[in-house]
């Protein structure tokens, strides 16, 4: 439990401390292994029930570019990776996602994932040629939280297609910016992730100390993943960036001149946390994805810890914009390293949703007039 007086109210109506304010009474044992030193995420592989319809979405609406392809897989990358893929998308029975990738520094990170995970008794698995094209030597596994994790080194380059402006399209997907994971309880995630190596840059809390969501970062941006509170091992998003803001509209755009406007889930707007601007669309599977720009840079190691009030209004957008429930509600179903779904926990905490929507639930816009703007959202 975090005591609010061990942080600083800005001017802005956001905390700050350093380091996590964040305690778990139910950790993950911290293993004496030395984890892998994880550079990014790198791609996520998603399984998708119809490759035609995912690859017109990725491709012919997103733009995003085709490095390889066949009747079983589409490898797909973002103009300024120079690595094999960023998104890999495989049919497959059951729409889930089967890996969230990240790259380490070295090819002896793998050997210390392989003692990190199987110290924790997980299911550890590798593949000297890699579980997918373009990638060598990698390691997956299911890490205590439940997720198949991915970590590889070595990887085919490609070319990077920054300077290929007669092939950019106004809605440019440049970077593949980071994962979210929906998962029941958020302080034991946050000391897992802390243990291979993750920093927390933004949470939110309510007063009590609950945790409803945690932003980590091994890259020096605001995170890698993110840990939302719920229902899970599920996948939220998995999130592309844009250079401008501009980029974010031309898509809404696109996608109304398309008649698809029904891809958009919520947005576009300004996040509270990150800072960021956003847009959610769900592909044809339902699987969220994120378009986002112009978050900030957390690389130095005073970096300072953002606790948002679950209540402030302002937390999930700056604007004060309803957050829609099939947002706090859907996710995508996880994998097995066999392909089967991993089971679904409930969380216990109280639901960021239910305090903060409908009868139950409040949030203000000025913490020092006491607002309490019942009902908003539904
Ligand atoms: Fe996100």
């Amino acid at each position: 439990m975090t005591d609010r007086e061990d942080m600083t109210l800005t001017s802005a109506g956001y905390y700050v401390s350093q380091e996590a304010p964040i305690r778990t009474d139910n950790p993950v044992a911290t293993p004496q292994s030395t984890p892998p030193d994880i550079l990014r995420c790198a791609y996520m592989e998603l399984v998708v029930s119809d490759l035609a319809a995912s690859r017109q979405f990725y491709v012919d609406v997103l733009g995003l570019y085709v490095t390889e392809e066949d009747d079983e897989a589409i490898y797909l990358r973002s103009t300024e990776e120079f690595i094999h893929h960023n998104l890999v998308l495989r049919l497959g029975p059951i729409a889930a996602v089967a890996a969230f990738s990240y790259r380490v520094r070295g090819a002896e990170d793998l050997d210390r994932a392989v003692e990190f995970y199987t110290e924790l008794g997980c299911d550890v698995r590798r593949d000297p040629d890699g579980f997918v094209k373009g990638v060598g030597d990698s390691v997956r596994v299911v890490d205590p939280l439940g997720f198949p994790i991915e970590f590889f080194h070595q990887s085919d380059h490609v070319e990077r297609m920054s300077w290929r402006y007669d092939l950019h399209i106004p809605g440019e997907l440049v970077r593949l910016d980071h994962f979210n994971q929906v998962t029941p309880d958020v302080p034991r995630a946050v000391k897992f992730m802390q243990d291979l190596g993750f920093r927390v840059t933004e949470d939110i809390q309510d007063d009590e100390g609950t945790v409803y969501a945690a932003w980590m970062r091994r890259k020096p941006t605001v995170h890698d993943t993110a840990m939302t509170g719920g229902d899970g091992p599920r996948m939220h998003h998995v999130c592309f960036a844009t250079h401008e803001k501009h980029n974010i509209l031309a898509i809404c755009d696109k996608l109304g001149a398309l008649r698809r406007s029904d891809a958009i889930e919520r947005g576009p707007g300004r996040h509270g946390v990150s800072n960021a601007f956003y847009l959610y669309l769900r592909d044809p599977d339902g699987h969220r994805v994120e378009v986002y720009t112009q978050d900030y840079y957390t690389g130095d190691p005073d970096n300072p810890v953002i606790t948002w009030d679950v209540h402030d209004n302002q937390r999930r957008d700056w604007w004060g914009n309803p957050v829609v429930p099939s947002w706090y509600t859907d996710a995508s179903l996880v994998l097995d390293l066999d392909g089967t779904p991993q089971p679904v926990v409930a969380r216990t905490d109280s639901s960021e949703m239910a305090v903060t929507i409908g009868a139950d639930g409040f949030s203000y816009t000025r913490a020092d007039e006491g607002e309490k703007k019942l009902g908003h959202q539904l």
